[in-house]
Order: C-alpha cells, then structure tokens, then sequence
C-alpha cells in the first residue's frame, strides 16, 4: 500500500496542475465534460424506501404521465451545485443543501447570495420525491417541488435572482445550451426547463439503507421475528412521536404547534409558520413535520435552529412542549428518564443512511 503511494506521489502534482488548468480556462471540452459527468440510469431506491423512481410518480408530479429522465438529472446536478444560479454567482443550492449533511448543514441559518442570511433553518431534502401531501418549506408556502425551486430561485435571502435574469446568464454558456437542448430537444432555456432539472435531480436525493432498515429487512428476509431496541420501542410507544413521525420517512408532511419559537415574552411566535400562508389564526406557531432520517447529521434542529441536539430535542418533548394557547394536544409531558431519552437518541442516530457519496460536480458547463 506504502509502495504504491510512493510511486504515485510524482504524479500527484502535474495532476493537480492539470486540473487546476482545467478549472481556471473554463475551456475543458466537452468531450472531457460527458466523460466526467456520464449520464446515469435512475437511481436504485436503498432499503427502507419501497416505492421506485422508474415509473410515473403520481404523487405532486406537475404532470402525473412525466418519468424522471436521466439527461434532466445530469443538468439538474450541475444547476444544484453550479453558483451562477444566484445573482452574485456567489452561492449554489449545495451551499446550504449540503449532500454530506443529508441536504441540510450544520447552522441554524444560513448565508445566501450577497451575504444575505436566511430567517429559517435549511431542510433537509432527503426522499423529497415522496410526499404525503404536497407542502413545501417549513411553513408549506409551496404546493409543489417545482414551485419551491422558483421561490428558493427568486428569494433574496436565498439566491436573490431574477428568472429572466438567470436565464439570459445560462444561455451565455454555449455548453450549458448543449445540455438544455440535449434533455429538452431545443437549445433554449427556460425558467420551467431550469426548475425542471433541479427538481428532477432533488428527486433522486433518498436516504435508506440505515441501521434500522437493515436490522428490518434482515429479519424480513429471514423470517424472524424482530425485538425492538428500547429507543425504538419507546419512539412508537410511551412516548408517541410516532403520532407525527410516521411511516417510512417519519414524518406526516402535515403541521402542528409544539410551542417552538412562543416568546413567554410578548406572548406572540417570532415565527408565525403556516399563519403566514393561511391567515388562519390557529395555524399560528404550526411547522411542518420534518423527515427524521438522516436527521443525526445535520444540528441543530428545528424551524430555527434553537435546539442544539438531538438530547434537547428529547428534552423540549419530554417537558410537553413550549406551553402556548394554540399547543397541540398530541403533544403531553412524557416522563421519560434519561436512560429512556437517550435510546430514544439512539434510534434517531439509527436512522442516519450512508450518505449519496456524490459531492457534486468539480466543474461545469461553460
Ligand atoms: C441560503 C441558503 C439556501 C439556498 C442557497 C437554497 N436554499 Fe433551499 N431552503 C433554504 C431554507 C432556509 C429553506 C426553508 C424555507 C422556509 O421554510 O421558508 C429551504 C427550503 C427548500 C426546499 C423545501 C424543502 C422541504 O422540506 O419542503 C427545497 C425543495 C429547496 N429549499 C430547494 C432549493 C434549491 C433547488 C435551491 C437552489 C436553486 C435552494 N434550495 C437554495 C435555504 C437555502
Ligand atoms: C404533534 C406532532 C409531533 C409529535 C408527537 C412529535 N413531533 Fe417531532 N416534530 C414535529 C414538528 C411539527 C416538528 C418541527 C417543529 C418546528 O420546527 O417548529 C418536529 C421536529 C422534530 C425534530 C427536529 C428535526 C429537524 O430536522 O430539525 C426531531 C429530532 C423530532 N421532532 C423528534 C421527535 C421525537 C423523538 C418525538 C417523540 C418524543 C417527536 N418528535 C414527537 C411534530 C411532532
């Protein structure tokens, strides 16, 4: 192993210049670019994900006949992570969706265009292609993937573009005209072809193959019965969370008011969630309920980032919620011990998936 690594270090630097050359010229070619980046069969749904990708899908599909289709995902992955997409060319969509941290990241805001910053915590995007209900962002402002790519697009603590914008700053790169025609049968790009893209890539974003759904198909398989650890036990049982954090992705797509972000203070939300979009005055305080898969990776958690682990999480739970007039009453105070809280810790630890092992593209269409 040693050896090898002393014959290849020679090499190590003129390779590293070639690809700095790469890089700085912009001009590699495109030949170089297929080569790279090759168009890939749609992903294989990992363990603990029963439904495929390959067929229509029928749920919040802008059309139910579309079919992901590989080309599109291959634009869509150099879009997500190509910074021209904002309007300084400062930020990608991967700077705040970081594929390491299950498309989310580990602060509770984040830094977009123009070092503008956000008012909410970065989601993840993990099995985004399968939503119960089709609500999108912390409050459901969004009623589809796609329509969430044009709002995250324009909004200015986020990349702070212009559609025309954007599109009149794509269709200066001669290569990037080459992929829209390839994937959409004429060289022109659109706002619908660039949110197209970026939602047909964030559809292959899945996460499975965890401890948890190993341990599940293994026993499955070999047709045992299988014992619950006690954090799991607990999860679905005494302490309920699986009133919310339902089925495979653990979690209902629907909105409750668990007291996070009340302010005792001027007894008002400094968030008002799902209010915002329905001005109903008893969705004051509601958020979404977030997928817990992958969610170990990514502190600290919550619409705004408040709580800095898991443990704290298991705590607000435990203590009821932060009592409020509109607080839902699935949430109670749950007496849990320590010991109990955290193996519940650990199971959510147990849901973290492998990671999708791409960091995204070393550079792109010019
Ligand atoms: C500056 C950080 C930042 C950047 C850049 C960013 N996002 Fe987001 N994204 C967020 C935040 C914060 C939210 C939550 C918004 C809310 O609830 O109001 C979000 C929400 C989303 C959601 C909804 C997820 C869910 O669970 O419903 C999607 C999808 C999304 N972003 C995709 C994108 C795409 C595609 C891009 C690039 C075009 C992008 N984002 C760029 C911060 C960012
Ligand atoms: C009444 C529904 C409900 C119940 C019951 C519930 N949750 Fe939640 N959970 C939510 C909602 C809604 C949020 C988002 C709240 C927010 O950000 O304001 C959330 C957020 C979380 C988060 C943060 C995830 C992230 O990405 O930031 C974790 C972890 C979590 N819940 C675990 C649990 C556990 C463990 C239990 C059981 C002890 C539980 N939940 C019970 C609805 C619920």
């Amino acid at each position: 192993m040693r050896m090898r690594l002393l014959f290849w270090r020679p090499l190590a630097i003129p390779t590293a210049l070639a690809l700095l050359w790469l890089f700085v010229s912009g001009c590699s070619s495109d030949d170089q670019l297929e080569k790279d980046n090759p168009v890939k069969p749609i992903p294989v749904p990992p363990v603990g994900i029963d439904t495929d990708l390959s067929g229509p899908l029928s749920l919040n599909y802008p059309t139910k006949a579309d079919k992901l289709d590989p080309r599109r995902i291959r634009l869509g992955r150099w879009l997500f992570h190509d910074q021209r997409v904002s309007v300084a060319g400062d930020v990608a969509c991967s700077d705040c969706h970081m594929p390491q941290f299950g498309y989310s990241n580990r602060s509770s805001t984040a830094v977009g265009s123009r070092q503008t910053k956000t008012l909410r915590k970065v989601p993840s995007l993990v099995n985004i292609a399968w939503r119960i209900y089709p609500h999108y962002a912390w409050d459901g402002k969004s009623e589809s993937l796609e329509q969430q790519v044009v709002a995250a697009i324009l909004n200015p603590l986020e990349m702070g573009n212009a559609m025309s914008h954007l599109v009149e700053n794509l269709s200066r790169y001669e290569s990037y005209l080459k992929y829209f025609e390839e994937t959409y049968g004429s060289p022109k790009i659109t706002g619908p072809r660039i949110t197209g893209a970026l939602a047909a890539y964030q559809r292959t974003f899945m996460s499975g193959n965890s401890a948890w759904d190993l341990d599940r198909w293994e026993a499955k398989k070999n047709d045992r019965t299988r014992k619950r650890s006690k954090g799991e036990a607990l999860f679905f049982g005494k302490a309920g969370c699986d009133r919310c954090h339902k089925g495979s992705n653990l979690t209902d797509h629907r909105f409750h008011n668990s007291g996070v972000g009340w302010n005792p203070d001027t007894h008002e939300f400094d968030d008002e969630g799902r209010y915002n979009v329905t001005r109903a005055t008893d969705h004051k305080g509601h958020f979404k309920t977030p997928t817990l898969r992958d969610v170990a990776k990514h502190p600290p958690y919550m619409h705004d980032g408040s709580m800095p682990s898991l443990f704290s999480v298991l705590e607000h739970y435990n203590a009821g919620g932060s009592a409020n007039p509109g607080l839902s009453p699935e949430i109670q105070p749950l007496a849990l011990s320590m010991q109990e809280m955290e193996a519940v810790v650990l199971f959510l630890e147990s849901l973290n998936g492998p990671g999708p092992g791409d960091q995204g593209p070393a550079y792109f269409p010019q």
